[in-house]
């Protein structure tokens, strides 16, 4: 099979991804994805039949599972994966019966596995002849059993909702620098470049195209006025106020798309931008160049500032930590196939440490905006929570008048898909004392 066919790429991405846990993200950055010579249009239906897999995974292997008499073996993961490929064309995608069943069948190639092709052509034959669709539960079989477990406990009555939301394709949705052009003069200049874009409706900054298209065409990205961030993403720099001349720590920076919008945003701001990923600073570094602005860009642990403090307190701190990214999954869906249940105990203890750390740096009087794009409430307002009870010196500043997301107890949710956003939770804490 050669290396330009789409399906053959998306099994090879698909197989990367169960089998070695690999990130999407991961993959289409790496040297093999990039040497592909599939051409634009065939990457894109890859990209498409893999980002697809991913969101039905669950849904699609629980149908699979009653129509095989036996599970396949984990040597044959291959086989399995060609099968839902196919099943996701036929159920999903909605492809032709006979370029989807043809096509999958072909995939089997002619290797040693002879018997595969005769099952993946009676599998995707049978679906076809019966006129077979996905459960009616299938928004909820979408998603691993601990996840479906921990959306129910933690929204209940919302569950049902966010469970759909979480399996659509996401909105492609730009900052614009308003500071530099006025949003209807983009609007203007998108529509003259093949792109229609709204305001959107809560966050005074954002742009969302009636479809995703590659943003390095559009006029404006090149300079820096436009750029790709989610309108929730899009909320921190609006509430982390800070005053000219105040020291500002982005703790968790990288890939850059709040700091340069808190730049975009403030003058005359020390800013420190802190990772601890050496990779993804250099995407910052990138995003800044852009932009034209600049930031002390630190390479550390935010847990352990030992390493990197050089004991002037700051005034403001952003902890956009690391999370479970529940709230983003419909952008990247293969997080429902990475994320382990063991992984949520680990990622509160980091953020917990985080958080103490970082308190520690801040200024009496200054505020920290804490910030998650996970919808787990043990991530959020409980870890909140558990933070104002360690840390007497803190309280929080309500966020009750804003007009988007959830109130709760402690900070604010947004909920996957309201307001066409990402899943987000920003909490707001200010240090007693005065500078
Ligand atoms: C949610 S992402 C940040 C996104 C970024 N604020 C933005 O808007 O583009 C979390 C970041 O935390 C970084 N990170 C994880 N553990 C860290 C730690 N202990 N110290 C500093 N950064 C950490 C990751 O490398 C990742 O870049």
């Amino acid at each position: 099979m050669n290396s330009s066919n789409p399906r053959w790429i998306a099994l090879q991405v698909m197989l990367q991804v169960v089998d070695r846990g690999r990130s999407l993200d991961d993959i289409f950055a790496d040297s093999w994805y990039q040497s592909l010579t599939a051409s634009k249009r065939d990457l894109g239906l890859s990209r498409e039949l893999v980002f697809g897999l991913c969101r039905w995974y669950y849904a699609l292997s629980a149908l699979l599972a009653r129509r095989l008499q036996k599970p396949l073996r984990e040597r044959d993961r291959d086989i399995e994966i060609i099968l839902l490929l196919g099943l996701y064309q036929l159920l999903v995608m909605k492809t032709g019966a006979h370029a989807a069943v043809n096509e999958t069948v072909k995939l089997t190639g002619s290797g040693k596995k002879t018997w595969a092709r005769g099952l993946v052509n009676a599998v995707l034959r049978a679906v076809v002849r019966e006129e077979a669709s996905l459960d009616s539960n299938a928004q909820a079989q979408a998603y691993p059993d601990w996840m479906l477990a921990r959306i129910h406990r933690d929204w209940g009555e919302q569950a049902e909702q966010l469970l759909t939301e979480g399996n659509q394709r996401p909105p492609m949705t730009l900052r614009v620098d308003t500071r530099r052009a006025k949003l209807d003069d983009v609007i203007d200049a998108l529509r003259a470049d093949g792109a229609d874009a709204r305001k959107h409706e809560m966050v005074a900054t954002a742009l969302e195209l009636a479809s995703p298209c590659d943003v390095t065409r559009l006029t404006g990205f090149e300079q820096g006025i436009l750029s790709v961030q989610d309108a929730a993403a899009q909320l921190a720099a609006g509430l982390l106020v800070c005053a000219a001349g105040a020291r500002v720590l982005d703790a968790c920076a990288a890939p850059g798309g709040k700091t340069a919008h808190l730049l975009q945003t403030y003058d005359d701001i020390e800013l420190d931008a802190l990772d601890s990923s050496e990779t993804r600073l250099e995407r910052l570094r990138q995003n800044l160049l852009r932009i034209d602005k600049s930031a002390r860009i630190l390479t550390g642990d935010a847990a352990d500032p030992d390493s990197w403090f050089d004991g002037n307190h700051y005034d403001c701190i952003l902890a956009d930590v690391p999370c479970s990214a529940s709230g983003v999954i419909r952008r990247h869906p293969d997080i429902k196939l990475l994320r382990r249940e063991s992984d949520i105990m680990p990622t509160l203890a980091q953020q917990r440490k985080i958080l103490d750390a970082l308190w520690r740096l801040l200024k009496p009087g200054g505020r920290m905006l804490y910030s998650t794009c996970s919808i787990f409430k043990d991530e959020n307002e409980v870890q909140i929570a558990k933070f104002l009870d360690r840390h007497p010196d803190g309280s929080e500043v309500t966020l009750h008048e804003v007009p988007w997301g959830e109130p709760c107890p402690h900070g604010r949710q947004v909920l996957t898909g309201r307001d066409n956003m990402d899943g987000f939770y920003y909490a707001l804490l200010t240090k007693s004392g005065h500078a």
